[in-house]
């Protein structure tokens, strides 16, 4: 096309375009320029728009090493990470949410009933429940993977006087698909804030807050992995959370006891527990791998 115009630059990168490249690779893309082009038209976008857009990407280029990806964190805060979340796992299991940068591979194997507090400052809590899949029969066996910050709101991997994998753990379910642990409630933290991201969130007003949260990962052969968070109901960023994790089925309610008999019988920690502590029930439910997921358009 040699008189490329406003009406034809979209067709154009199609029809320049080769038939011989993957279907599916093509269609994404497409779209991907198809909507850059209407989201230009459409703010009638000006040249020093485009130009800060460019310099907010270099500058995310630039704050990224091995440690920190600023890409990701883009991703997360304006919502794509939740949203592509959200579309993979439209099924009667529990929601899934963001994975989050402190994940980390190899924490310790503890049994059923571990005591994760240890000398962590901060109010108890038990957490306990059962893995089942869409039938509500048991699965035992499940690797149940958690981390969280601890009162500080900080992970351990930010912060240089918590132990290695302070607050991490997995945990196999047991025969009756049940977990239990002892831990202490997680604070709410600040996404980073100091780079681009920060200026995302100045620029509009919003805030870097995410409620408080303990993350898992819950996987078993012939299931789909399951990685969610689960959410405090008081928590006042519920409603506000910078990267769009919360979902109605994941808020749950810290409830205050000081009943030691309404303690799982084979906590590490036994009647030890320092009262009051708080008890949150989760179950999680596991989908099949062969269960049929919603159509993609182009197929
Ligand atoms: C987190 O929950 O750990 C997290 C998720 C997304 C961005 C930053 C932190
Ligand atoms: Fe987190």
């Amino acid at each position: 096309m040699k008189n490329v115009s406003i009406d034809t630059i979209t067709q154009a990168f199609v029809d320049y375009c080769s038939d011989d490249t993957d279907a599916r690779t093509m269609f994404v893309l497409q779209k991907m320029v198809e909507h850059l082009h209407a989201f230009a038209k459409e703010t009638q976008l000006t040249h020093a728009e485009w130009a800060r857009g460019l310099k907010f990407l270099t500058d995310a280029g630039k704050i990224s090493d091995d440690e920190r990806n600023e890409f990701v964190l883009i991703s997360d805060v304006t919502g794509l990470s939740s949203l592509v979340d959200m579309i993979g796992s439209q099924h009667e299991g529990t929601s899934s949410s963001v994975l989050g940068p402190f994940h980390s591979v190899g924490a310790p194997l503890l049994p059923v009933g571990a005591d994760l507090k240890k000398d962590n400052e901060g109010a108890t809590v038990v957490v306990e429940g059962f893995v089942k899949d869409t039938d509500g029969n048991a699965i035992s066996g499940a690797t149940i993977e958690l981390w969280q910050t601890a009162e500080n709101g900080l992970y351990y991997s930010q912060d240089g006087a918590q132990n290695d994998f302070n607050l991490c753990c997995s945990m196999h379910s047991n025969l009756e698909g049940r977990y239990a642990f002892t831990t202490v409630k997680p604070a709410p933290y600040m996404v980073p804030d100091d780079g681009p991201v920060g200026e995302l969130f100045r620029a509009t007003g919003r805030t870097p807050w995410r409620p408080s949260h303990l993350h898992f990962i819950v996987q078993k052969t012939g299931y789909k992995s399951l990685v969610t968070e689960v959410f405090a109901n008081e928590d006042p960023y519920l409603d506000a959370d910078a990267v769009f994790g919360v979902r109605e089925d994941l808020i749950m309610d810290y409830v205050e006891h000081s009943d030691l008999s309404a303690l799982p019988k084979d906590l590490e920690v036994g009647d030890k527990v320092t009262l009051p502590y708080f008890k949150v029930d989760f179950d999680f439910v596991l989908v099949a791998e062969n269960t049929i997921t919603p159509e993609r358009e182009d197929t």
